[in-house]
């Protein structure tokens, strides 16, 4: 990853971008085949999707993307075969030994989301250290769903507000959607969901914080995904006119 000080470079610059969403997620769908496209494994669909990773990751935080939250392993990916899977955790633990220094010098602060009891005490070890050096950088936080779920997430939201009222902190009625957010592994809301891989589908991710997400889909496979497509994602974004529920008038200040 290059030096993010230095200025955009790109004819299509932050500047011309227009609305900047907040929070970007994406699920990086289409691994699988793009090395099945070529005759090659999955697995080498998984590799070159991690230089698409750092490649993103790159473009965000330069165009001044503020949260960015990565899809990388599903609650629903481990039923995918052995050889698979294991690759994919050798390969996560590959990724966070390289970049992490790279990630911490660009000021990133890295955070995984997700229900990490069940990786391995090594890859458990390389997360703790990830997020323990980038803890206090702020120019954009990162945020690496592994083995996430929205369904998880909710649920792991909701017990530890059950705990919070058995242990006389809270009150049950004090509970609204605030505090449901507030415990949630991802508090801010999605402003755009991107998918690659061209399946309209949300496949148990963000699913409390994407309630009013803009939706970008497209056919590119995820390890062919680089800045034009974050700017063609970024473009659409800012073409789109978010009505929360109200009418276009009034959006546009023409009527009460
Ligand atoms: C996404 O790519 C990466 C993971 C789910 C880990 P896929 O591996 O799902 O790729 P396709 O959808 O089979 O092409
Ligand atoms: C979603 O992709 C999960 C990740 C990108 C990590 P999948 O390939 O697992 O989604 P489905 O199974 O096609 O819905
Ligand atoms: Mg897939």
């Amino acid at each position: 990853m290059a030096d993010l000080s230095s200025p955009v470079t790109s004819k299509a610059g932050a500047a011309t971008l227009g609305a900047l969403p907040n929070h970007v997620a994406i699920i990086m769908d289409g691994n699988g085949r793009y090395g099945q496209r070529l005759g090659k494994i999955r697995l080498f669909g998984h590799r070159q999707g991690a230089k698409a990773v750092s490649r993103t990751v790159e473009a965000a935080a330069r165009l001044g993307i503020k949260h960015l939250t990565l899809f990388a392993f599903s609650s629903e990916n481990w039923k995918r075969p052995k050889d698979e899977v294991d690759g994919l955790m050798e390969l996560f633990a590959q990724v966070l030994q390289s970049e992490r220094e790279r990630l911490h010098q660009n000021g990133i602060k890295v955070r995984f989301i997700g229900d990490l009891t069940r990786f391995s005490p090594q890859l458990n070890q390389a997360i703790a250290e990830c997020e323990e050096l980038t803890q206090n950088n702020s120019h954009m936080i990162l945020n690496i769903a592994l083995n996430y779920g929205g369904r998880w997430d909710i649920a792991q939201a909701t017990r530890a507000l059950a705990r919070e009222v058995a242990q006389g902190k809270l009150s049950a009625d004090a509970i609204d959607e605030a505090q449901l957010k507030a415990h949630l592994a991802v508090s801010e809301d999605v402003d755009l969901l991107i998918r690659t891989g061209g399946e309209h589908r949300i496949s148990n991710f963000l699913l409390y914080q994407c309630a009013y997400s803009e939706f970008y889909v497209t056919d590119t496979l995820w390890p062919d995904f680089g800045r034009a497509d974050l700017e063609a994602a970024l473009a659409y974004f800012a073409s789109r006119e978010r009505r929360f529920g109200m009418t276009s008038a009034q959006v546009q200040g023409k009527a009460r």
